[in-house]
């Protein structure tokens, strides 16, 4: 006889994935399908066809049977056995079953589902599989969030990072300061890019037009449980001393100033901004039990702490050396009080500046440098860096995608990266506790493009989460994908069309020969500090950029480019040309002019051509443009100077090609 709590694991594992059994038009197969792909198995001979009622029994175990999360399925021609040793183990057995009949072919009378019969063994990598979603600079309706974690549970995530505080929108509900909700969680324009150019200003709720919205505590706690019914942990994140202008509109006596729109940091000098932060969090911890409560950290402007008279008694009451301490004694105070109430703190990976508080984890997003020295000092590490992670990127061809932030992150880049870094010290590799897909959402709009924006990236990084390193295969994956894309599709989520994927740019992927190839760069301006790409062989290794300044192919610079390549020899030459490119939101312009000159022996040089810039600066999509010429002559030295934009900002250039 089975006990009362193990009935109810079977009615509720069995209830989600058999909806999905009964209504799904079927096709192929076993376990080759699943994502993520399972630690083991094997396929035997036979097919099990689902006729009424499966026969799913499932089997509770100990966890020195089966690992926490794990579960082994065995599918006979006989029915489907799960054994596992929790929850979370038998509903991930139910998803794989799922992912199977939903590949499924019909059976061999040609009308029933039926799957392969196999046995899978199967449990994760790592125990923190995230997904992250920012709800400030754009509100998510919460049919939304359940929506995303239906698809989540699906691929076996198991954490829900809500961005719930940022400039853009305060959106939770805080009995004890009304104002964030009234006022602060609502500006005039839809769009967060509007209201970016605009004056960043709020409005009050009830002002006709208002944009915004934030979650009552009622549909907060109908989340968290929703979510737990899937095994996902929502974690809050609430910001702080940064990204935090809406709060201090709303409650400017808690900035250094004291007055509304003047910065975006609270004051650590004044108690008031304690008091705020302790009881927004005791309201926080009310609604989401979660493990970890996130308290941002990143990117804080610290310049008003210098002069502000609070901040500076501080630093001298405490002795705190500079303006990083300064942060690190806020972080580490909130980080007490949030494990007085039996909870950790989790922040973004500037909460190591000046001192990572003790028992803090790190969410490593400028890279991994951050996640490697916290696992270092023995904090755990959620990997998240921005090159792999951030799926505000375009995930193809920019000329065919929605705007975006700007650069280029394609599902396959996603997927190759191994968050267990050789340089990681061995003794501290269990510090490592995952990896999350991050969508900041500045340029998403609606609920349709972020969803557009997961899937399928967010299922690259849930099998990276899940899968051993070893099992996982990019070919393969990309078919496996599939299959998941289409079973989305049908279930109404909106995905990236992985079939009329373009793709990196052409020359991108081959890469180019010309005359100049492998010639010595000499660099009559220096090549600067950032963007480096290949240092002074980027301009002739033939390397050509791809849709991204930050690949490592363009180099760039806040200067003029002014370079003569040595051909080595006098020679014919015909054609001189570079690409730029021009990408206004982080500041990249297109060149003023361009001179192209010529020498036979490096002394005396021939302007030959002067091309001229054509690309309005105000263009906002991605531009390439050619700064090129034909030619007739015999040199063996080229010059290419490329003049700075009057609007300032980064040049870059992948190639000087010579031919
Ligand atoms: C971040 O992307 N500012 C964490
Ligand atoms: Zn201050």
């Amino acid at each position: 006889m089975m006990n009362k709590p193990f009935h109810a694991i079977l009615a509720f594992v069995l209830v989600i994935p058999l909806c999905l059994i009964c209504s799904l038009t079927v096709r192929a197969q076993g376990p080759q399908v699943v994502i993520p792909v399972p630690a083991e198995y094997q396929l035997a001979e036979g097919q099990y066809v689902f006729q009424g009622e499966p026969a799913v029994q499932v089997k509770m175990v100990s966890r020195k049977k089966v690992p926490y999360e794990g579960y082994r399925l065995e599918v006979t021609r006989k029915g489907i056995v799960i054994t596992a040793s929790s929850k979370e183990g038998a509903f991930y057995a139910m998803q794989t079953l799922a992912q199977m009949v939903a590949g499924a072919p019909e059976s061999e009378s040609g009308t029933e589902a039926a799957i392969a019969c196999c046995v899978i063994n199967d449990y994760p990598r790592f125990p923190y599989r995230g997904l992250h979603v920012d709800v400030s600079r754009h509100f998510r309706s919460v049919d939304f969030l359940k929506k995303q974690m239906d698809a989540m549970a699906m691929f076996k995530m198991n954490r829900m990072h809500i961005h719930l505080t940022d400039a853009a929108g305060w959106r939770m509900q805080i009995d004890a300061y009304p104002r964030l909700t009234e006022f602060a969680a609502w500006r005039p324009q839809r769009t967060w890019k509007e209201w970016w150019a605009g004056d960043r200003h709020y409005c009050e709720a009830a002002e006709p037009g208002a944009y915004g919205g934030y979650y009552t505590k009622e549909q907060l706690k109908e989340l968290v449980e929703y979510a737990h019914e899937r095994h996902i942990e929502i974690i809050p994140e609430i910001e702080m001393p940064g990204h935090s202008e809406e709060v201090l509109a709303a409650y400017p006596e808690l900035s250094c100033a004291g007055k509304p729109y003047s910065q975006g940091e609270f004051c650590p000098g004044n108690e008031e901004t304690f008091r705020f932060l302790e009881t927004v969090l005791d309201e926080v911890m009310v609604v989401f039990p979660s493990e970890y409560i996130h308290i941002g950290g990143d990117e804080a402007n610290k310049t008003h702490w210098k002069t502000c008279p609070k901040c500076q008694q501080r630093m001298l009451e405490e002795g705190l050396a500079d303006v990083d301490e300064l942060q690190s004694y806020m972080i580490k105070r909130m980080a007490r009080y949030v494990e007085s109430k039996g909870r950790k703190v989790i922040g973004w990976d500037e909460i190591l500046d000046g001192g990572l508080a003790e028992g803090a984890a790190v969410m490593s997003w400028r890279g991994t440098e951050g996640g490697i020295k916290a696992m270092d000092m023995g904090h755990d590490v959620i990997m998240t860096p921005g090159r792999y992670c951030y799926l505000d990127h375009a995930q193809d061809a920019p000329f065919k995608e929605p705007e975006s932030i700007g650069g280029y992150l394609p599902l396959d880049s996603t997927y190759v990266y191994e968050p267990l870094e050789a340089s990681m010290p061995a003794d501290k590799a269990h510090h490592l506790k995952g990896v999350q897909a991050n969508l900041w959402s500045e340029y998403v709009v609606t609920d349709e493009h972020a969803e557009y924006m997961y899937w399928p990236r967010a299922i690259a990084l849930a099998e990276t989460g899940w899968s051993q390193a070893e099992d996982k295969n990019l070919q393969d994956f990309r078919g496996r994908v599939a299959i998941a894309l289409e079973m989305l599709r049908s279930k109404g989520y909106e995905t990236f069309d992985l079939a009329n994927e373009y793709g990196e740019r052409k020359l991108a992927q081959t890469g180019l020969e010309h005359k100049a190839k492998g010639c010595k760069v000499i660099y009559n301006k220096p090549i600067q500090e950032w963007y480096q790409a290949a240092g002074e062989v980027t301009f002739t290794d033939g390397v050509i950029g791809g849709w991204t300044y930050s690949d490592n192919r363009w180099q760039g610079f806040l200067s003029d480019i002014d370079v003569t390549i040595d051909l080595g020899e006098v020679q014919q030459v015909n054609y001189v040309g570079g690409t730029f490119m021009q990408l206004i939101g982080p500041g990249v312009f297109m060149p003023r002019k361009v001179d192209i000159l010529v020498s036979e022996d490096g002394e005396e040089f021939e302007l030959i051509t002067t091309v001229w810039n054509d690309v309005h600066v105000t263009a906002e999509e991605l531009l390439f443009k050619d700064f090129s010429t034909i030619c007739d002559k015999q040199v063996r030295y080229v010059r290419y100077h490329a003049y700075r934009s009057t609007m300032r900002g980064f040049l870059f250039l992948d190639e000087i090609v010579v031919n």
